[in-house]
């Protein structure tokens, strides 16, 4: 097994020259939303899927977590893993998402920052995740929105002058396959509907706690390229395995900078 885009090596070189593959999660432009929502990870068996460098089961040690299980499909990205992060306390394992077992209530918290867009079957992540995870336990993910996956090629439109104009959606309600340009390399990603993420969750089971639309923080906004994070959204989720818990708060979090130049919808849910 490898991964046909995370091992190419023309990729991965590029790949460890973004800043926050070079400096962690510091450099996320996530982190300062998604930090918050971790449960408290003390004594707590941890499992990350699409772990890639590591910087999330590293994060889970440091909070106290006793285990950590990090899986990715790349042969350097976990490499990497354990030269940047290891501890006696992670294993770095070769096992791609769909083919991990997923044996049942072993974890307290699944984690997975920006890898579920590969998987086309999110329904069986989401049994597995629900299964493998204990009574109570966290699932916690960042996933590209689906106004991103949907973007045509990924891309912005740009007028004449070179200035950028909006960001182009279509095919929108056509879940699947869609090929991307990132760091000068073909992409595969999976475009799954809000609905299809956010129903799949509810479907299986899981109690949503947070859903929110991450935006970079105000210290940030000076790196080249982050003020246009505010023109489309990224997705984070948070999802709890309880069953019998009478309300579901669906909490989206937005801003008003071009706002008429973009898509969002506000749900709450009540009562399910
Ligand atoms: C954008 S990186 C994100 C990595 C890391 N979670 C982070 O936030 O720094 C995506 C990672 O997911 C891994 N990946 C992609 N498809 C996968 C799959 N089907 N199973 C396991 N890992 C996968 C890639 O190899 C890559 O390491």
């Amino acid at each position: 097994m490898a991964d046909i885009e995370y091992d190419n090596e023309a990729f991965f070189q590029e790949y460890a020259k973004m800043t926050r593959s070079q400096r962690g999660l510091a450099d996320a432009c996530e982190w300062h939303m998604l930090q918050p929502l971790f449960p408290d990870l003390q004594c707590k068996r941890v499992l990350d899927l699409g772990c890639c460098y590591g910087w999330h089961c590293k994060y889970a040690v440091e909070q106290g977590a006793a285990q950590v299980l990090g899986i990715g499909i790349s042969h350097k990205m976990l490499d990497e893993s354990q030269k940047r992060n290891a501890d006696p306390k992670i294993e770095y394992r070769l096992c791609s998402i769909a083919d991990y077992d997923y044996p049942a209530a072993a974890w307290d918290c699944v984690v997975s920052n920006l890898a579920l867009y590969y998987i086309a079957d999110l329904d069986r992540v989401f049994a597995n995740v629900h299964r493998t995870l204990k009574s109570g336990g966290t699932f916690l993910f960042y996933i590209e929105h689906p106004s991103f996956t949907a973007g045509v090629h990924q891309g912005w439109v740009y007028g004449t002058n070179g200035r950028l104009l909006y960001w182009p959606i279509d095919n929108y309600f056509l879940p699947g396959e869609r090929v991307t340009n990132f760091l000068g390399c073909e992409i595969r990603k999976q475009h799954h509907t809000l609905t299809q993420i956010l129903m799949g969750l509810l479907r299986i089971g899981f109690v949503l706690e947070a859903v929110e639309e991450a935006e970079p923080p105000a210290n940030m906004m000076d790196l080249p390229g982050m003020k246009d994070e505010l023109r489309r959204p990224m997705l984070l989720v948070k999802a709890t395995e309880e069953k019998n818990i009478k309300y579901n708060c669906l909490r989206f979090t937005s801003h008003d900078v071009s706002a008429s130049r973009r898509q969002f919808q506000l749900f709450m849910f009540s009562n399910c």
